[in-house]
């Protein structure tokens, strides 16, 4: 029996499946597009939100019977895709820093103006004093915005709230998203309320341990946890315990290190079978071989290093160790206030070394996997109909096509 489809996607000149099998680096295979998996001609038929059938488009209308309520959308000449997966954001914050960028632009530096009560101090004032309502009208514009860019999968960091009634309130904002994954990341910054006391930072790593960590296990809508590892962030050594102890709570890891400062974060990352570990402007090519071998995806975000001034790191050498990698906004009011992760691959291409194979990848399938979301960021039967139409005459357009809102549909959101 044929199965039932109630949405059809179909005469897509070019789909991209994604099914192939990323090559380890080599010069020649990076550019080859075998692992993009295209189909020519390409259609998606889908039931409740599940894939029931994908490939050529007369294919596809053999296959299925459809149903008589049907979504029948012609693709024509736009580039059929898997929706992108955004795997490191910081979207759920109320207020504007815009004038630290100013003072940025003329001389200040981003330690500078954190040590100074700006920075992540400054959403946190913010954050908490928004209500729910506000906090989820801005997260919700924010993900409307990102779907315009073709994005159906976002994962979403806390971090500006940073007491216990407060990061819970956002993870429980963040995961009433569909599309959202929550992350808790408390080690963030020291609370502007504990940051004057000289013994303020030993109380937050215990708080951080023995109050909001449980509570936010039984809470239950956190994934993952982050911790910001890095020289003005906290230290491996502080760390590392509440990383273990989230971990014995269920919570893997995903890390940002290497921002500023090479102080260890990808050993720790190894050591603690993190799922990424992102960033990575400053990293040692053992601690890349570190993460390599114990499977920590490498997250780049282009839009930091391009609002910190930074030089971009460099992919070519990541993959070369090994190193999986995906592409993220970060987006974030202080280093990248950005929703556009298309044009994180036009930076990843044009200034990283990354292939345009490669950066396909970064977006879908090597970032839905870190988020442990294998059931999206490709196209195949049994997978979530999470799928976007791109205004891209090729998939060779990805990074060339550069700042745009390039999806002219996307398919509705799901909770993930
Ligand atoms: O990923 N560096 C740590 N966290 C964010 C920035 C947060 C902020 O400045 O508000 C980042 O760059
Ligand atoms: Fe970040």
């Amino acid at each position: 029996m044929k199965p039932t489809a109630n949405l059809l996607v179909r005469g897509a000149r070019e789909m991209l499946t994604m099914t192939g099998e990323l090559p380890s680096r080599d010069a020649k295979g990076s550019w080859d597009p075998t692992p993009l998996g295209i189909v020519c001609d390409g259609a998606v038929a889908a039931h409740d939100g599940v894939i029931v059938a994908a490939g050529r488009t007369a294919d596809v209308e053999r296959a299925i019977d459809l149903a008589p309520d049907a979504t029948v959308i012609d693709a024509g000449d736009r580039l059929l895709v898997p929706g992108l997966v955004d795997a490191h954001t910081h979207a759920l914050f109320t207020g504007d820093r815009a004038h630290e960028f100013s003072l940025r632009m003329q001389g200040a530096s981003y330690a500078e103006i954190a040590a100074g009560g700006g920075g992540i101090a400054s959403t946190v004032r913010a954050v908490r004093e928004a209500d729910d309502a506000a906090l989820a009208r801005a997260l919700g514009a924010r993900l409307d915005r990102m779907r315009a860019f073709g994005v159906t999968t976002v994962e979403v960091k806390t971090g500006y709230a940073l007491d216990t009634r407060h990061e819970l309130r956002c993870l429980a904002i963040a995961s009433a998203h569909a599309g959202v994954v929550p992350t808790f990341l408390p080690l963030h910054a020291v609370p502007p309320e504990l940051r004057g006391s000289p013994d303020g930072r030993a109380r937050y790593l215990a708080l951080v341990a023995d109050e909001m960590l449980p509570a936010v296990a039984a809470q239950g809508n956190a994934r993952f946890i982050d911790a910001y590892i890095d020289g003005p962030g906290f230290s491996v050594a502080e760390a590392r315990p509440v990383l273990e102890r989230a971990r014995s709570l269920g919570l893997r890891s995903r890390l940002h290190i290497g921002q500023f400062e090479d102080i260890g974060g990808a050993a720790l990352a190894a050591e603690i079978g993190a799922a990424s570990a992102d960033h990575l402007e400053h990293v040692s090519d053992e601690g890349l071989h570190a993460m390599a071998r114990a499977g920590v995806v490498g997250i780049l975000l282009p839009g930091a290093a391009f609002s910190l001034g930074q030089s971009p790191p460099d992919a070519r050498r990541m993959r070369a160790l090994g190193v999986s990698l995906a592409l993220a906004t970060d987006c974030n009011p202080g280093t990248s206030r950005t929703e556009n992760l298309p044009l994180m691959a036009s930076f990843a291409v044009r200034q990283m070394g990354m292939t345009t194979v490669e950066a396909w990848w970064a977006l879908t399938r090597v970032a839905a996997s870190s988020l442990g979301c294998t059931h999206v960021g490709r196209i195949a039967e049994g997978l979530s109909a999470d799928l976007t139409l791109l205004d891209l005459a090729s998939w060779e357009a990805l990074p060339y096509a550069f700042g745009a809102p390039v999806a002219s549909w996307t398919s509705s959101r799901r909770r993930p």
